[in-house]
């Protein structure tokens, strides 16, 4: 078994090991992947200040998201597909969260559905939806989320319409996947994948095979993808949806000031500066240079998170910095369960925990909470310097 130090070690194993369709669906952004590969370089250009002489005893990296207390702030982020990246994925993900003490979220578009992971688990997860049209199918998957007792809903703000992710296309990704020629000799080479996957009954979208209307077969799914998505999104809907839920209300997909100031407004509890991984607008800035602004502008106001980019303890570290109250991961989960299913989504936290750990203590500081800017050395001009 190989040393696992840093998260690119579980990625190289969860590249040999997975599908390609599957594995390029994670690793992916939008057309030229511009704002993919940013959302992580952007980090890099943050430096941390070495601080000396500081107690360094009795550290803490817990804290609350959503009033929640977490372990350390790095929650799991919806990810689509995640039950094509091991077999039942998302129940292993969920169980190796709750028991490392940090929130799960449940994508909507995900293989093993709300009432899967919730007979699997014992501590509520989080539940992602979509903005979709169709009213009937959003309170129902509301309902069942309710029943689950899920402890929080994450709203995607960011996804009206698609971005177009090139590798998909030309994979023809599908769950399960289409046999062809290319994909049957790729899975020839995915031995174990395919033997875990024949174990398991779950194959297909488990929250919307067999619940949504006119879906009662995977063949009818792609179809009703293309139609569901509500184009017409604005902040009434917004509000609308927000009202279907008595608990903490999170927002996923804000990058822009503005858009931070509107959503202040709409009773959220939380918002997620995101730009969807990458995924959607290519060409967009990274999730880390607009953290800040959007901090300033409604930070007292509503709770700001931020996904996008966190590949490390230490990126935890400077979201948090530089004001962001959580952050979310999900390619850096995905490698560790593709590698070694729910003992890799462990080690995938623990080696996260590690390094922010070991980090916050060279920057001189016990609890994660302490942190701010003075911690970081910011480059001027760091969030740009853009005509009006
Ligand atoms: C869906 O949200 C995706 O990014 O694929």
């Amino acid at each position: 078994m190989p040393v696992i130090t840093e998260i690119e070690d579980l990625k190289r194993i969860y590249k040999r090991r997975v599908p390609k369709m599957f594995y390029d669906y994670a690793e992916t952004g939008s057309w030229t992947e511009q704002t993919f590969r940013e959302n992580s370089s952007d980090f890099d250009q943050l430096r941390l200040r070495q601080r000396i002489a500081v107690d360094m005893t009795g550290r803490s990296t817990a804290t609350k998201m959503v009033g929640q207390d977490v372990a350390m702030p790095v929650a799991l982020a919806p990810v689509g597909l995640t039950g094509m990246q091991h077999a039942d994925g998302e129940i292993l993900a969920a169980k190796a969260a709750e028991k490392f003490g940090v929130p799960f979220t449940l994508s909507t578009m995900s293989i093993c559905s709300i009432e899967d992971v919730a007979e699997n688990t014992e501590k509520p997860f989080w539940f992602q939806v979509y903005t979709l049209k169709d009213d009937d199918f959003m309170r129902r998957l509301v309902d069942r989320a309710k029943a689950a007792n899920c402890a929080a809903l994450v709203i995607t703000v960011d996804l009206q319409i698609m971005g177009q992710r090139h590798k998909d296309l030309k994979n023809g990704l599908s769950a399960p996947p289409k046999l062809t020629l290319k994909s049957m000799a790729n899975l020839a080479t995915k031995v174990p994948w395919g033997l875990e996957m024949l174990q398991t009954k779950r194959r297909f979208f488990g929250n919307i095979v067999g619940h949504a209307k006119g879906v009662s077969d995977p063949a009818s799914l792609s179809s009703w993808t293309a139609e569901a998505f509500d184009h017409s999104l604005d902040w009434e809907r917004i509000k609308f949806l927000r009202s279907l839920w008595d608990g903490p209300v999170i927002l996923k997909g804000i990058l822009d000031v503005d858009d931070a100031k509107m959503a202040a407004n709409v009773g959220a509890d939380a918002i997620v500066v995101s730009n969807h991984g990458g995924r959607q607008l290519d060409g967009a800035l990274s999730s880390i240079r607009m953290l800040s602004s959007i901090v300033e502008a409604v930070g007292d106001k509503i709770e700001v998170h931020l996904d996008s980019g966190i590949r490390s303890g230490q990126d935890v570290l400077k979201a948090m910095a530089m004001g962001a109250k959580g952050t979310y991961i999900g390619r850096a989960f995905v490698y560790g369960l593709g590698a070694m299913g729910e003992k890799g989504v462990t080690t995938a936290l623990e080696t996260i925990h590690k390094e922010l750990d070991t980090t916050m203590a060279l920057c001189g500081r016990r609890d994660i909470r302490d942190l701010d800017r003075s911690n970081l050395l910011i480059p001027k001009g760091f969030e740009g310097d853009w005509v009006d």
